[in-house]
């Protein structure tokens, strides 16, 4: 059955892989992003998916937002978290300015985004969340000691919302990726890709956004329904857990 999505960060990188795979299984499609107005209009241009710019760090405009979708596309059944940010430092150079900006992103972004979506899911005993945590979220990474904390809460908040949706027909479940081949992860120095990070991964290679949305196509559909609370790793072996 078709029916409304919501992406966070749906523009770029792995949101906008899980955008087109949304729209491809036949749901109608709303992304969100944060400031890159560029790569929402070229997104929209080439997918005809609609975007919607705010702060998923902000409650009031994720609520207002989420108004404005719900009115014009109809009540949201799929929300998927997947707007993310990095602010990496190590732990004793880290400021809490970059402390506070993971945090309120990574992680109180899932509650502002939930929040406002989850009365109507529960009235219309129906939903599905898809929570994108990380790999360094399960391991830990030297670094990103903002970026962990706010990843393994997003497990801990997909584990605990999992029990309180399972009688009303939603599921929340997360998805671990490990290291995808986007422009957060491109950024990182090449040599450092090379001769560090890829010698990691059991399979030789970074993933692709779209085997991260495949695996959110897949606990977005109703087939999922008795699968709630859980954790996909989607990390080519390098992270067994
Ligand atoms: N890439 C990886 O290897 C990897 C691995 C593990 C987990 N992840 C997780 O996967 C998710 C997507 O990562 P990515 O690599 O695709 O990132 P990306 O290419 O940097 O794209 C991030 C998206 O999130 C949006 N965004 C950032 N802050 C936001 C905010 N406050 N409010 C609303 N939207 C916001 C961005 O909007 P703008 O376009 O306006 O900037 C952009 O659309 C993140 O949660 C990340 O932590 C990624």
């Amino acid at each position: 059955m078709a029916r409304v999505a919501l992406v966070t960060g749906g523009s770029r990188g792995i949101g906008a892989a899980i955008s087109k795979a949304l729209k491809q299984a036949g749901h109608t499609v709303a992304a969100t992003y944060a400031g890159n107005d560029d790569a929402a209009r070229a997104f929209t241009e080439e997918t005809g998916i609609q975007t919607y710019k705010w702060s998923v760090a902000d409650y009031d405009a994720c609520a207002a937002g989420i108004r404005r979708i719900e009115e014009e596309l109809g009540p949201i059944d799929i929300l998927v978290n997947n707007a993310g940010i990095t602010r990496d430092a190590m732990f004793h150079k880290m400021t809490p300015q970059q402390w506070k900006e993971v945090i309120d992103t990574n992680l109180t972004g899932l509650f502002n985004m939930t929040h406002p979506v989850w009365s109507g899911m529960r009235d219309r005993k129906y939903g599905r969340i898809v929570n994108i945590s990380s790999i360094n979220g399960q391991k830990g990474q030297a670094g990103q000691a903002n970026y962990s904390a706010a990843k393994a809460g997003d497990l801990g908040f997909t584990k605990a919302l999992a029990q309180e949706g399972a009688r009303a027909g939603i599921t929340v479940n997360a998805i671990c990726p490990g290291y995808i081949g986007t422009e957060m992860v491109r950024a990182i120095d090449e040599k450092v890709l090379n001769e560090r990070i890829i010698p990691q991964i059991p399979v030789g290679r970074l993933g692709e956004p779209e085997e991260i949305a495949r695996c959110v196509v897949f606990l977005a559909s109703e087939d999922a329904g008795f699968i709630t609370g859980s954790t996909i790793s989607a990390n080519g072996g390098q992270f067994v857990v």
